[in-house]
């Protein structure tokens, strides 16, 4: 597997982005401001990952998937570590990361990778996105706010 930034010539991995992020308005919005990485392996593209600048130090990973024939495989483990890695390389001193409190598995990943939870912006889901979401038999109601220092 090879992991690089997307060429500006490249079209998005929309399909992968939507399965991290329901919503293709929030995602054109983010993906254009960001730097786009992809996965690739036998020339398809199996992950990706989109890093934001937010404040002044401060990035955000606001996207990450994986092709969902490839879950469970280390893939995303992986690519969180490689948007660590890339934050710390260009100077950013804090990674943040935010997910549904529904999300069990992506907490669980995300704290396995060294993120630290920072905050809980309630009821963020129900203001931000139409379609209600459940996940986990639980609903998907409040981002956890999840941050690191590089
Ligand atoms: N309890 C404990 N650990 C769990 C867990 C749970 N319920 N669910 C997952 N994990 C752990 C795994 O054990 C693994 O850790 P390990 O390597 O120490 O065993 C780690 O989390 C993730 O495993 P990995 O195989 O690298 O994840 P993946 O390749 O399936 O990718 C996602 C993870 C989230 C990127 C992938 O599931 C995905 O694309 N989901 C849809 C998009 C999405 O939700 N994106 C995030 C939005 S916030």
């Amino acid at each position: 597997m090879n992991i690089r930034n997307l060429n500006s010539n490249e079209n998005y991995p929309m399909g992968l982005l939507l399965l991290a992020d329901p919503s293709l308005k929030i995602v054109e919005e983010y993906v254009k401001r960001g730097n786009c990485f992809i996965a690739e392996s036998e020339n398809q593209i199996i992950g990706t990952y989109v890093l934001l600048p937010t404040r002044p130090e401060t990035v955000e990973l606001v996207n990450i998937a994986v092709a969902e024939e490839m879950h469970g495989k280390g893939i995303g483990k992986q690519l969180v570590l490689h948007a660590i890695q890339t934050a710390r390389r260009k100077g950013f001193k804090t990674i943040e990361i935010g997910t549904g409190n529904s999300s069990i598995g992506q907490l669980a990943l995300y704290q396995k990778c060294g993120f630290r939870i920072v905050g809980v912006d309630a009821d963020f889901f129900i203001r931000h996105y139409t379609e209600k979401i459940c996940e986990n038999g639980i609903q998907c109601r409040d981002m956890i706010r999840l941050s690191q220092d590089l």
